[in-house]
């Protein structure tokens, strides 16, 4: 996993709780990398995993809110990184479609070593956007947070129904618009 998500979950959790909650769970998660992480080093996601746990014993929040908030948070940091991914797709719909053919891709060149989901979509239904998760490590809370992250950025009215398929490390999103 690239430093830049452990930077910005660390970031969040300053923000959100403070920098001497930051020491506390890197200090009790006993991370290989010691916690101090270059945002474009690559890293065990395992650590990730850890840290989080901690923080959840730390703040009694569930470890799912805890990722799903982190995912929200991480679509804003990214979006700020990368703004042209916004500006080239004006709807949510439009916007979620490129992930799996534009955005990861571009990524992987951006970031060499990144591990990266699947997606597959089905758009057959009208109104609706059903995006199949699937990867080999357990994110999809991560997957759903930055799903809700980009329903924010863009402002509209949809609602999620998520399934889960396999264990955290695969789930079906059904993306219904929502009409005024
Ligand atoms: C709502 C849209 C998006 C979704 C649902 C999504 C989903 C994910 C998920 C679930 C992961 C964790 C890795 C895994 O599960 O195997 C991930 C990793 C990542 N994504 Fe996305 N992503 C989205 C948009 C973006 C955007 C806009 C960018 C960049 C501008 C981006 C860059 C990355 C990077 C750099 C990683 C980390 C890879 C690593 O640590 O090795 N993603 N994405």
């Amino acid at each position: 996993m690239k430093g830049m998500v452990f930077t910005s979950f660390l970031e969040m959790v300053e923000t959100k709780f403070s920098l001497k909650l930051v020491d506390e769970i890197i200090e009790s998660a006993d991370l290989q990398s010691g916690g101090s992480y270059t945002t474009v080093g690559t890293y065990d996601h395992h650590e990730m995993i850890k840290l989080v746990v901690q923080l959840n014993e730390k703040t009694g929040i569930p470890v799912a809110d805890l990722v799903r908030t982190f995912g929200e948070y991480l679509f804003v940091q990214l979006l700020t990184m990368h703004p042209d991914f916004a500006v080239e797709n004006s709807t949510v719909f439009e916007f979620l479609q490129k992930v799996d053919s534009y955005i990861h891709v571009e990524v992987r060149k951006l970031y060499p070593g990144a591990e990266l989901p699947t997606f597959q979509y089905d758009t057959s239904i009208s109104g609706m956007l059903i995006m199949t998760y699937s990867s080999s490590r357990p994110f999809a809370d991560l997957a759903e947070g930055l799903i809700n992250g980009c329903i924010a950025h863009y402002g509209e009215s949809i609602e999620m129904k998520r399934i889960n398929l396999i264990d955290g490390t695969s789930a079906r999103f059904e993306l219904t618009k929502v009409e005024a």
